[in-house]
């Protein structure tokens, strides 16, 4: 029999911690440190028994396996856990009173069709309630932003993009479109609608697990650049949506709750052939001076074919 002291979970840690430390690179040897350190802390805490550990890497390969180009699945288990809007929030200190930014989520397209002022985003049959959303880009002492571009996308009022609805036409809920000279912006749409996020996969045995919902209240995507202003990429929430609390993937920020109103303007409606009473959404986007950042992930996923 030998002497030898017993191998302790401590030491495991350590010896694991010492072999890491030869990464080359700093940021990675950084990282690789934290991350084994909190890893092995978490097991120690919660008692990691042998066959959780094996639960858990059955719960990985459901998720590689559910994953596609289309469907990222490790993207929507960093939302649902809060650790999406963790990042993003980190990533910029930004002034009190400055736009500030959400989730990208899964359904962003690049190439959005270019939209003229008071153009409508919405080219299917029946979208749902016309909304006119109006407001002005400026810097964060108010001086207008004239030039910026807004990238904005949606769903239909059945909560579904047009991505990944064979019903509605290609990019159906979705522009581009550049403020005036006095940096204001108006385009019509139609009144966002809360939607259930996907949970045929581990994700939805993630939020099952945790007694929570799969509901995003409504919402309309913004993607706000300028030159030499910090790109921001966020999105606007109906303030009075009943899912506003429990966002699935807590996209949810004070700033970015407004009140849709109901307007009944005969004479605006008239001049831009849309049925009265209709929806007023308004909302001031303020950037900060820095880079422009380019939008970091992009599903790319194009329209499904119907049928
Ligand atoms: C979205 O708002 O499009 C979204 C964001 C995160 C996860 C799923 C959907
Ligand atoms: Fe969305």
């Amino acid at each position: 029999m030998s002497n030898a002291a017993k191998t302790t979970p401590d030491m495991i840690t350590d010896i694991t911690l010492a072999e890491y430390a030869q990464a080359a690179d700093p940021r990675m040897r950084a990282v690789l440190a934290s991350l084994i350190k909190h890893l092995h802390a978490f097991a120690k805490d919660v008692n990691l028994k042998p066959d959780e550990l094996l639960q858990a890497a059955e719960f990985l390969t459901w998720g590689g396996k559910i994953s596609d180009e289309k469907r990222h699945e490790f993207i929507l288990m960093s939302d649902t856990l809060g650790l999406t809007m963790l990042v993003e929030t980190m990533a910029d200190d930004l002034p009190e009173g400055a736009f500030e930014p959400s989730v990208l989520g899964p359904f962003y397209r690049e190439g959005s069709p270019w939209i003229e002022h008071f153009d409508t985003i919405s080219r299917g049959e029946n979208d749902g309630v016309p909304c006119l959303v109006e407001g002005k880009v400026t810097h964060l002492d108010g001086t207008p932003v004239a030039g910026a571009e807004l990238d904005i996308w949606q769903t239909n009022n059945n909560g579904l993009y047009e991505n990944v609805d064979p019903d509605q036409p290609d990019y159906n809920l979705r522009g581009r479109l550049k403020t005036r000279e006095d940096g204001s912006y108006s385009f019509w749409t139609v009144r966002p609608e809360a939607y259930p996020i996907p949970i045929d996969g581990p994700v939805g045995a993630l939020l099952e697990a945790g007694g929570r919902h799969n509901m995003r209240p409504a919402h309309i995507h913004f993607i706000v650049s300028a030159p030499g202003l910090k790109t921001v990429v966020s999105e606007i929430f109906d303030a009075e949506d009943k899912w506003l609390s429990g966002d699935a993937v807590f996209g949810v920020k004070d700033s970015l709750k407004v009140t849709f109103t109901a307007a009944d303007e005969p004479e605006t409606a008239a001049q831009h052939n849309k049925p009265n009473p209709f929806v007023r959404m308004t909302y001031n986007f303020r950037l900060v001076e820095g880079e422009r950042a380019k939008v970091s992930f992009s599903t790319g996923a194009t329209k499904r074919a119907a049928g």
